[in-house]
């Protein structure tokens, strides 16, 4: 039983998404998974449609009067698939172990003393969006750390906090855990993903994930339909995500219990390195280099805008001046774009572009077809 805890304090990040649909690619693959829902949001228990009077606060409760066992709150929600259901009662967990001593190892022991541990290949623990006690119970609990990280939100002083953390948590409780970096939501269709993506390279080497889950609309209506993405679409992008990310854990988990030596872990390193570098090369070259223009000699501030970057205006769109015209470079996969410039907070169409059609806000919008 491999147990893994997905955190990160940072909210929408990508951890529930990742801890469900990781959870159901695991055993579509085979293998036996167990998923806790350790965030009082209750997420994951409720994007999976789980219905249950009792939940993981009644294992974890000093004081509760419904106490119950974890072998007795289980829910079978597909074939190899189980989860153990939180709510929002689990929020008064925190203020219940204070006076306890071990407050930090309850959800270790109680895996320890889980009686089906041995049925379960892999158990996965969503973590809420804090660095509370829950999340250094799920922590104290795993051997390793799934760290998601938004492509285009990332900030390395977050994550720097949760490894203080985990360092610590390995000095006062002797208790080791690895951690991996899960690069999520990235959007090929923005240069500044590939910033940050070799940002995170540099930060994390060989400590990240060597699949990365992209932007997919998918992922996020299934969650929306109360359900995990192989049944919601099978075909999707976030399912072939998800599917090569579970791959790459049954390979190490499988490597590592046919005790793999030190050389080979090495190799397999280098690989990984390789394939992320060559991810990189793969998602430049499906990408055309497009140049905006305008003239605005007057104007302070101008962007461009459009459904290749969901009509933001912020750095990644703000337009360079050149003279008395405006320009931008950006790295746009072949397809068609709609979009128009912003002059100074004015929309206008491309005036140098005759392809246009009407917007539904009685403009018009300038069309590219790549
Ligand atoms: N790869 C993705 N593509 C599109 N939407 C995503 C993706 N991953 C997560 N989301 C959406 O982003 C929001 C936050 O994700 P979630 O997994 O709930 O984050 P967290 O659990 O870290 O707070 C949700 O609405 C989710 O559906
Ligand atoms: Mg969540």
């Amino acid at each position: 039983m491999r147990i893994i805890a997905i955190a990160n304090q940072k909210g929408g990040c990508g951890k529930t998404t990742t801890s469900v649909n990781l959870a159901a690619a695991l055993a579509f693959n085979g293998k036996k998974v167990l998923l806790i829902d350790l965030d009082p949001q209750a997420h994951a228990t409720i994007g999976l449609a789980v219905d249950s009077d009792f939940n993981i606060y009644n294992v974890l409760s000093p004081i509760t009067q419904k106490k119950a066992k974890l072998e007795n709150i289980v829910k079978n929600v597909g074939k190899n698939f189980d989860v153990v259901p939180s709510g929002i009662v689990l929020s008064t967990l925190e203020q219940e172990l204070s006076d306890e001593i071990s407050r930090e190892s309850r959800l270790a022991d109680t895996l320890a003393n889980f009686v089906n541990a041995r049925y379960y290949d892999f158990v996965l623990i969503d973590c809420p969006p804090n660095l509370g006690l829950l999340t250094i119970n799920a922590i104290r609990a795993s051997s390793e750390i799934i760290i998601p990280v938004e492509a285009s939100r990332f900030s390395i002083d977050g994550i720097g906090r949760l490894i203080e953390i985990v360092e610590l948590i390995k000095d006062r409780l002797n208790h080791s855990v690895n951690y991996q970096v899960l690069v999520t939501m990235f959007d090929s269709r923005l240069k500044h993903s590939f910033t940050m993506l070799e940002k995170i390279k540099k930060n994390f080497g060989d400590k990240i994930m060597a699949n990365i889950i992209h932007v997919n609309v998918k992922l996020k209506e299934a969650q929306n339909a109360a359900t995990h993405i192989l049944n919601y679409d099978k075909y999707s992008r976030g399912a072939k995500d998800y599917f090569s990310l579970a791959r790459e854990l049954i390979t190490r988990f499988e490597a590592s219990a046919a005790g793999e030596n030190a050389l080979d872990a090495a190799l397999k390193e280098s690989r990984i390195k390789k394939e992320i570098k060559e991810l990189v090369r793969q998602e430049y070259a499906r990408l055309n280099e497009i140049i905006f223009s305008i003239s605005a000699p007057h104007a302070k501030n101008v962007y461009v805008v459009g459904d290749f970057n969901d009509w933001k205006q912020d750095d990644s769109s703000r337009m360079q001046r050149d003279n008395d015209a405006w320009t931008k470079k950006l790295a746009l996969p072949s397809g068609k774009y709609r979009y128009r410039f912003v002059v100074d907070d004015n929309w206008v169409e491309d005036p140098n572009n005759l392809q246009k059609t009407a917007n539904p806000f009685g403009g018009q919008d300038s069309l590219l077809e790549i």
